[in-house]
Order: C-alpha cells, then sequence, then structure tokens
C-alpha cells in the first residue's frame, strides 16, 4: 500500500478524488493524503471537519478480488490499523465502538468511511477513507462537539507527526490487509473484538429504521453487530449510531 500516493494542498474531499482515480483505473494501494478538506464527509451524510494541517485526511483504494457482502470486514481492518498505528506512535490507548469510531478515553478521534464500487458478485474497488485528528486543540472544536471529540495532541499533552502516523497506518493496515487475504476474517475479527469498546455491552442502535436497544454479542463472520434485545431475539445490524447504555 502506499506504491502510489497522491498527495493533494487541499481537496473537497480525499474520497471524491480517489474515486475519480479509481473510475479512471488506479491500482490497488493508491492514497490519497490532503492537507485539507473542504468537504470532508462522514458517514451517514455528516461532514468531516477536516482543518489545514491538524490532522491525516486519508483515502486508500482497494480491490479485493472478493463478493460485496464481504466489504463491511474491511472497515473493521481498518479500525484495528488505526488503534495499533496510535498505540505504537503515541503509546495511547484506543479503543473502536462499532462499526468504525475509534475512541480514546470515551472521546472519537477517528472516523472511517468505507465505500464500495461493486458488480452484483464481485467487488471492483473499496474506497476506505480514514480521518485522524492528530494536532487540533480543545478549542479549535465548535463547541457541541467538544465533549465527544478529541486528537493524539490533545490525550497526549504533546505534537504527534502526522508523518509518522501516517507511516506506521500504511504499515499495520498492509499487515492485516495481507493477513485477510491469506487467512480470511477470523484473525481480524479477533483483534477488532479484543479493542472494541460495544461488546459485551448493553447499547442502543439507532438505525434508519428505528431505535433497538440490547446487549451487544459480537460481530457476526461478515462483519456485521449482533445485538440480543430483552426478549432474547437476536438482531443483525449492518448500519446503526451507537450509544451505550
Ligand atoms: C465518520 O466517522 O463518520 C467517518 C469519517 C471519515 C472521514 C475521512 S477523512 C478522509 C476521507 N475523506 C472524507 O471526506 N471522509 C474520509
Amino acid at each position: 500500500l502506499g506504491s502510489h500516493i497522491h498527495y493533494e494542498e487541499s481537496v473537497d474531499s480525499t474520497q471524491k478524488v480517489a474515486h475519480q482515480l479509481a473510475t479512471d483505473g488506479a491500482c490497488e494501494g493508491t492514497i490519497v493524503v490532503a492537507e485539507e478538506q473542504i468537504s470532508g464527509r462522514g458517514r451517514m451524510d455528516r461532514k468531516w471537519i477536516s482543518p489545514k494541517y491538524t490532522g491525516v485526511w486519508m483515502s486508500v483504494i482497494l480491490r479485493p478480488q472478493l463478493p460485496p457482502h464481504r466489504a463491511p470486514q474491511l472497515t473493521l481492518i481498518a479500525a484495528v490499523a488505526v488503534v495499533q498505528a496510535i498505540e505504537e506512535v503515541t503509546g495511547l490507548t484506543a479503543e473502536i465502538k462499532w462499526p468504525n469510531d475509534v475512541l480514546i478515553n470515551g472521546k472519537k478521534v477517528t472516523g472511517i468511511l468505507t465505500e464500495m464500487q461493486a458488480d452484483a458478485d464481485r467487488i471492483v474497488s473499496i474506497i476506505m477513507g480514514i480521518g485522524i485528528n492528530v494536532n487540533q486543540k480543545l478549542e479549535d472544536y465548535p463547541e457541541e462537539i467538544q465533549p465527544i471529540a478529541t486528537s493524539l495532541a490533545i490525550e497526549k499533552k504533546e505534537e504527534i507527526s502526522r508523518a509518522q502516523i501516517i507511516q506506521t497506518l500504511l504499515f499495520k493496515l498492509e499487515k492485516l490487509y495481507q493477513l485477510y487475504l491469506q487467512n480470511g476474517f477470523q484473525p481480524i475479527r479477533i483483534l477488532w473484538e479484543s479493542y472494541a469498546i460495544s461488546i459485551g455491552k448493553n447499547i442502543k442502535a439507532r438505525t434508519l429504521s428505528g431505535t433497538i436497544v440490547g446487549k451487544a454479542i459480537g460481530i457476526t463472520d461478515e462483519g456485521i453487530l449482533l445485538l440480543e434485545d430483552e426478549a432474547g431475539v437476536r438482531h443483525q445490524i449492518y448500519s446503526a449510531d451507537i450509544d451505550l447504555e
């Protein structure tokens, strides 16, 4: 990964640039990194605030020879790689909140947005977007998100090298992706569950079709969250926002 790097000073969104490159035939492992995103995108049509020189705003193009239903697993790989990179570079302990938030001390430090182009039976490309808050100060955030957002510098109380984060992240991502292609999802799932905070806890899953309350009991082989409600009924959650109860 990272043999082809597109570096940009300022973009709309690295996702958008990466989509275009993928459509034009960019090879697997192509990376788009920008210093700033004017309209960074989050999950569920939200914005992702991406000020200049403060974070890692990056999209990775992958082309696994796999059927589309395996795409959610790749989001989980990214979350594991981010946790490992943060721990290695800063020594801070990070945790994962399903599916793709990385938290430190309960506050979000990283968001991951995985988008796919696929035929009926195979993935054409996966664009894995990773946004890591690195050197923001608390007062850089709008007041309403200050209680829920953080950066590596806030937590570590010193500036962190973004280059080192990118380098370590790509290294971890590459290793985990190879492990996944060779040995399947099982080893990733074990790592992911070891970093996850929501498993075994009571959670509230806010989906587009309503809210389900219950205990998160794990993830399926496909990377989907399993939740057991009070009546003992098991639900498979494909997409939701999770609140810990
Ligand atoms: C989320 O938590 O909602 C996901 C946020 C993903 C943000 C990253 S930053 C790099 C890439 N480009 C984007 O526009 N979004 C992703």
